[in-house]
């Protein structure tokens, strides 16, 4: 199969229809390019035109093991032939525990943990912040600028990667602080690494502490290891480590967002494994399904909530969403997904970081493992983000056979399954980098 093969610009007549149809019925969300699915398998794609695509986006980092992995598909269908749902807030199922039970040995720390089962990242984040205020008694949270954590009225208060996802919404949850993150191609305080002596984590104490956000009252600092929606941002060694200190000598919890960053996406099982620190609670959703909806905190066991019916739901736990969470995990085990994200990784990271060095208006190259971004700017020296190149080049790249998908200003992510072939990464890099050759023309 020639691959990728565009019969037809995307989006060709059939996917036009559709497209019209969506946009007749379905609530306006976050739409990028205009790419619709008939198929997909592992790192491919066919839409409904025929067209074969690359896919760099892997449905947001959903998709670590790729589309369809039949073990995946093979779980799915064996319990779905079982039972498809027993309420499992509710009721039992061994199922459910068994993926709990993996999840507290397979996240840091050897202590016995508890899971709380929802269907999604924000779900896992609101379920934090309710385990992290009923076990300290307090209120507050920090978060950081350009973080994403989810969209309803809690999870949004600590989001702040867009001013457009809060207006018009509040009041949000009181008492969250945001803190600059660590984005040292950025730097807000205009410091450089290592002799700013990581300024932006010791401000927290030494400002923020004194001022708005009154330790007492802390219960947790949330926390993207890698900042996902922001753009991709990855903090500088030690970065981690302080934050989780000042966390800790205040009796604040360190909540561990690796909805996009877990599950080896970064060369790591947990993005925050590239530092020392344990987090209290982590999150995870995302690509933990094999691409169904399921989302997790996990957490030491004593935090558990003291009595029945202080937080649950209905469709936590689901049992095919737990059969396909096993199987993933069962995928990531036995294809040694987390290294080869790190090796593979090296290889995109290369890859890109030679087209950094072709064009102009590549500002920066970032990312660990699998998950990797480019920086657009007008050129190197103003460092002038540049949207609208990053757009034009989505668009060249999907009309050309490669899936691609924005974040942060002027970002452009690459988050092929952990398992694309070589040969098909390569030939995906091909196309972004003849988009490149064209955008600079
Ligand atoms: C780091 C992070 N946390 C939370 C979320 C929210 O997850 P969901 O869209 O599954 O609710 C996202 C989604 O992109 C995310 O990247």
């Amino acid at each position: 199969m020639k691959v990728p093969d565009i019969k037809v610009t995307p989006p060709g007549p059939r996917a036009k229809e559709i497209i019209e149809r969506d946009r007749s019925y379905i609530a306006t969300t976050t739409k990028s390019a205009p790419v619709v699915v008939k198929r997909a398998s592992g790192s491919i794609v066919e839409d409904v035109d025929g067209n074969i695509l690359i896919d760099f986006a892997a449905g947001i980092s959903v998709l670590n093991i790729g589309h369809a992995h039949p073990k995946v598909v093979e779980a799915i269908s064996r319990q779905a032939s079982q039972f498809t749902h027993f309420a499992g807030t509710d009721f039992y199922y061994e199922i459910q525990a068994t993926l709990a039970e993996r999840l507290g040995k397979i996240t840091p720390g050897k202590h016995r943990k508890k899971v709380f089962f929802g269907n999604s990242g924000t779900e896992a984040n609101e379920a934090a912040i309710k385990v992290a205020k009923s076990h300290t008694k307090r209120q507050m949270f920090l978060a950081f600028l350009g973080a994403f954590h989810g969209r309803t009225q809690g999870a949004l208060s600590l989001t702040a990667s867009k001013a457009k996802q809060r207006a018009g919404f509040f009041p949000t949850m009181p008492g969250v602080v945001h803190v600059p993150y660590a984005y040292c191609y950025r730097c807000p305080y205009k410091l450089t690494y290592p002799s700013c002596d990581l300024y932006c984590a010791n401000i927290i104490e030494d400002v923020y502490m004194k001022t708005v956000a009154p330790p007492e009252d802390l219960a947790g600092v949330f926390v993207e290891p890698v900042q996902g929606e922001g753009g991709y941002i990855v903090p500088p060694p030690g970065w981690m480590d302080r934050i989780a200190k000042i966390a800790k000598d205040h009796g604040a919890l360190l909540i561990d967002d690796e909805v996009q960053s877990g599950l080896g996406r970064t060369g790591k099982m947990w993005a925050i494994e590239h530092s020392d620190a344990v987090p209290d609670i982590l999150t995870m959703a995302k690509s933990l399904g094999g691409g169904l909806p399921i989302g997790a905190a996990v957490y030491p066991a004593d935090m558990d909530f003291k009595e029945s019916g202080k937080h649950s739901n209905t469709f936590g736990g689901n049992p095919v969403a737990c059969a396909a969470s096993l199987a993933t995990l069962d995928v990531i085990e036995e294809e040694g997904l987390v290294a080869r994200s790190a090796k593979i990784g090296e290889h995109l990271a290369k890859r890109l970081d030679e087209m950094a060095e072709r064009y102009e208006f590549i500002g920066d190259r970032r990312g660990l493992g699998m998950m990797q971004a480019t920086e657009f700017v007008m050129d190197k020296h103003s460092k002038k983000p540049d949207p609208k190149r990053r757009d034009a080049i989505e668009k060249d790249a999907y009309q050309h056979g490669l899936i691609l998908l924005p974040c942060g200003d002027s970002a452009m992510r690459y988050i092929p399954a952990l398992n694309i072939p070589r040969d098909v990464l390569d030939a995906g890099l091909d196309v972004l980098e003849e988009c490149f050759k064209r955008a600079a023309t």
